[in-house]
C-alpha cells in the first residue's frame, strides 16, 4: 500500500467500498450493549469487534475501519486488529479526539479536545499501522446556535488536527458533525452545514493543509429528528449534493457520511439517492457506525454462539451500503427497521 496521502484517501473512498466506524468510546459502547442486554467489558468489546472485522469477504465493501484506542491495541488470536486488517487489504484507522467539552461562555455549544501531545500519539499509531485518523467536532442547531464563534473554534481545532496528521503521514478525516437531533427545518440544517464547510475549508487552506490528503466526514442535510417533519429522500439528496458541490474544494480527497442516528434504511436510501445525483468530483461513500451495526449487534445479543449468522448479517449490511454508495441499491430489498439507536457522545 502506498504511503502517499492522496493515494490512501482515494483507496478509502474506492468505488463500492466504505468505512466501518467501530470507534465508539467505551461509555458509548456500554450504552449500546446495555440496550441489548450485553455486559460491556474489555473482553466483550474485543469479541464483538473481532466478529465484525473478521467477517469473511468484508474487504469487498469495507475499505477501512476506525478504531477507538482500546480496540486499536486488541488482537485476534494471532494478530493485532490493525495487522489483521492490513492482511485483508483493509486500512486501519484511529479516532484521536478526546471528546467534547462545553465551549465556555457559549451556552449549549461544545468544542472538541485532544490536541496536546497529538503528534506523539500519531507517530505511535503510524508505527503500529494506522494510515488514517478521525476527529469529531459537534455543531448543534437550536435557538441562536450555532454561533459563528463555535463554528470557527471547531474549524480551527479540526485544522490543527489535520495538519498534525499529515505531518505524521496519516490521512485526516475531519468530521464537523451537524447534529440530527433537534426541531430545526431542513433549510436551517442546509444553512448551518454550508457555514461549517466554508469555515472549515477556509481554515484548512489558510493553514496549508493538503486537500488531496483530507477526507470530509459529514452529516446529510436533514430536518431535525424531533421536528415532526418526515424525511423526503429526494429532497435530502438534492440539498446535500448542492451543499457539497457548491462549498467543497474540487481537490478534496473524498467525502464520507455518518449515519447520525438515522435508521439503517434511511441512511442507506439517502446515500443511494445522493450517489444517483452524481457524477461527483470526489469519491463519496459511507462511514457508518449505527446504520451498519444496529441490527448486527441485536442479533449478536440474541445468539452469541451463532457467529456465522451474525457475520452474514454484517456482510449484508456492508453489501447494501456498498451498493448505495454507487447509487445501485435496490431499495425494495430493505426490511423494515424504524428504530435507530439514540446513544452517541453528545
Ligand atoms: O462520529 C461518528 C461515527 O463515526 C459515526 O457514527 O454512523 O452512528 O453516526 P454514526
Amino acid at each position: 500500500m502506498s504511503d502517499n496521502l492522496a493515494d490512501i484517501a482515494r483507496s478509502l473512498v474506492a468505488k463500492g467500498k466504505g468505512i466501518l466506524a467501530a470507534d465508539e468510546s467505551s461509555p458509548t459502547c456500554a450504552k449500546r450493549f446495555d440496550l441489548v442486554g450485553i455486559e460491556c467489558t474489555e473482553e466483550t468489546r474485543r469479541e464483538y469487534r473481532e466478529l465484525l472485522l473478521t467477517t469473511p469477504e468484508a474487504s469487498q465493501h469495507m475499505s477501512g475501519v476506525i478504531h477507538f484506542d482500546e480496540t486499536f491495541w486488541q488482537s485476534t488470536d494471532s494478530q493485532t486488529f490493525p495487522e489483521y486488517l492490513k492482511s485483508q487489504n483493509i486500512i486501519p484507522g484511529i479516532k484521536v479526539d478526546k471528546g467534547l467539552i462545553p465551549l465556555d461562555k457559549f451556552e449549549g455549544e461544545k468544542i472538541s479536545q485532544g490536541l496536546d501531545g497529538l503528534k506523539e500519539r500519531m507517530d505511535k499509531y503510524f508505527e503500529s499501522g494506522a494510515r488514517f485518523a478521525k476527529w469529531r467536532s459537534v455543531i448543534a442547531i437550536g435557538d441562536g446556535i450555532p454561533t459563528p464563534q463555535c463554528i470557527q473554534a471547531n474549524a480551527f481545532v479540526l485544522t490543527r488536527y489535520a495538519a498534525i496528521c499529515q505531518a505524521a503521514g496519516i490521512v485526516p478525516i475531519v468530521e464537523p458533525e451537524v447534529l440530527y437531533d433537534g426541531t430545526h427545518t431542513i433549510d436551517s440544517c442546509y444553512e448551518t452545514i454550508i457555514k461549517v464547510y466554508d469555515a472549515l475549508f477556509g481554515s484548512l487552506r489558510e493553514y496549508r493543509v493538503d486537500m488531496s490528503g483530507v477526507i470530509l466526514k459529514t452529516s446529510m442535510v436533514l430536518p431535525g429528528k424531533t421536528s415532526g417533519i418526515s424525511i423526503n429522500y429526494d429532497e435530502v439528496a438534492e440539498k446535500t449534493v448542492k451543499a457539497l458541490h457548491e462549498h467543497l474544494p474540487q481537490d478534496l480527497g473524498g467525502v464520507v457520511f455518518l449515519s447520525g442516528g438515522q435508521t439503517s434504511n434511511d441512511a442507506f436510501i439517502n446515500l443511494n439517492r445522493i450517489a444517483k445525483l452524481g457524477p461527483h468530483p470526489w469519491g463519496l461513500t459511507f462511514s457508518y457506525s449505527r446504520a451498519l451495526q444496529d441490527p448486527v449487534l441485536k442479533l449478536w445479543a440474541k445468539d452469541r454462539e451463532n457467529k456465522k449468522a451474525v457475520q452474514e448479517l454484517f456482510a449484508n449490511q456492508l453489501r447494501l451500503a456498498g451498493a448505495a454508495s454507487l447509487g445501485e441499491l435496490n431499495e425494495s430489498e430493505l426490511h423494515d427497521n424504524t428504530e435507530a439507536t439514540k446513544s452517541q457522545d453528545l
